[in-house]
């Protein structure tokens, strides 16, 4: 209620809801008059004629019907003196919706917490090899990272897959664990208006060539000065990448985007802008600690 100035508003809605609950209760009250006889003696009828002769006495409400309803209308008054619900009357209980969560969220962390303090203290390495902990950890990640990685890790297109041991931005628990909290920022510079379509062409047949895939040796022979001049900044003289900037090793058979001519002329016509969002705001450093654990795992237990 405090985003109205004044309190007419909060006035308005409790006189209303009063007034219905006493209306209902003074409406019940006249429909409950006892038998209305007649000046001769008999019960009223309440005029409704059907089939000619069929008419309809005029009875009162039930006793026990009526009660019920009396009931429900102290219910109703009792309620809005306990809990907030009479304009901007907070309840004389003091409930409210957040209250009520936090005090549930703490009862959790009360039961859960003791859990993740034990397996934090453990060191990665070890913690990867506890079945107990990575089953718990298991659930966090379909919760927070199967949306993208998939849910056996295995990842997709440009989702990298977690379970090879082939690393973007480094493999050890202490990269890994940077990885979850900061996120990671991989950014590949478009090269199509520096090179031109024959020049990214030729540099795409020389980075085939590094993993052995088939190529133009031409094309080849052309790219190899251009892949020295633009690109060993990142990814190395040898094309082996550099995990300080997430630049990936493009001699191996691991594609983030896909092995293929087309594919890789695309990203170096385009380039790339690849984000794993950051999790310090979502997860506490106990629950990253586990999960860290967990892609460690996918790739060290085998
Ligand atoms: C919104 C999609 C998204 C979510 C959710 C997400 N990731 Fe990622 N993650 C990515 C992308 C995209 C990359 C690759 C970034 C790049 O290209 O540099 C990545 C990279 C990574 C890497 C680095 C891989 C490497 O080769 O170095 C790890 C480890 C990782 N994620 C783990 C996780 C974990 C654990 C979670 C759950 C807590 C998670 N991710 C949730 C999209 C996501
Ligand atoms: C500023 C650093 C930087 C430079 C310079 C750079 N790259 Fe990249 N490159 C990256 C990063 C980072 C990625 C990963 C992008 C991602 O995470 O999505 C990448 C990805 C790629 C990929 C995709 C690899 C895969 O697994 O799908 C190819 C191919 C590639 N670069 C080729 C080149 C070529 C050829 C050049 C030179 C013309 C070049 N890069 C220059 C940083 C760079």
């Amino acid at each position: 209620m405090n985003e109205f100035t004044s309190s007419f508003w909060s006035y308005y809605i409790g006189v209303i809801t009063l007034v219905s609950i006493i209306g209902c209760a003074v409406f019940l009250k006249a429909q409950s008059v006892r038998r209305i006889e007649t000046k001769e003696g008999g019960t009223a009828t309440t005029g409704h004629v059907w089939d000619e002769t069929l008419t309809e006495y005029h009875h009162p409400l039930p006793r026990w019907w009526s009660w019920l309803f009396y009931l429900t209308v102290a219910f109703a008054l009792l309620y809005l003196v306990l809990y907030p619900g009479l304009g901007s009357w907070k309840g004389v209980l003091g409930w409210t919706q957040v209250g009520q969560l936090k005090a549930e969220d703490e009862r959790m962390e009360a039961k859960v917490g003791p859990m993740y303090e034990k397996f934090a203290a453990q060191p990665i390495p070890e913690l990867a090899k506890n079945a107990a902990a990575m089953a718990t950890a298991q659930r966090l990640f379909l919760n927070h990272c199967a949306q993208c990685h998939a849910s056996d890790g295995g990842g997709s297109r440009g989702f990298p897959n977690l379970t090879d041991n082939d690393w973007l931005w480094g493999g050890t628990p202490e990269a890994i664990q940077t990885t979850i909290t900061n996120g990671r920022m991989g950014v590949m510079p478009p090269w199509g208006p520096v090179l031109g379509e024959q020049g990214v062409k030729d540099v795409a047949h020389y980075v085939m060539s590094l993993s052995g895939m088939p190529a133009d040796s031409i094309r080849v022979a052309r790219g190899k000065p251009l892949f020295a001049t633009n690109c060993v900044a990142c990814h190395g003289p040898e094309g082996k990448g550099n995990p300080a900037l997430g630049a990936p090793n493009l001699t191996d058979k691991t594609w983030l985007y896909g092995a293929g001519e087309p594919v890789i002329i695309e990203t170096i016509t385009k380039g790339r802008n690849n984000q794993m969002p950051a999790h310090k705001n979502i997860l506490s450093p106990q629950k990253i600690h586990l999960l860290a654990a967990y892609v460690y795992s996918l790739s060290h237990n085998k």
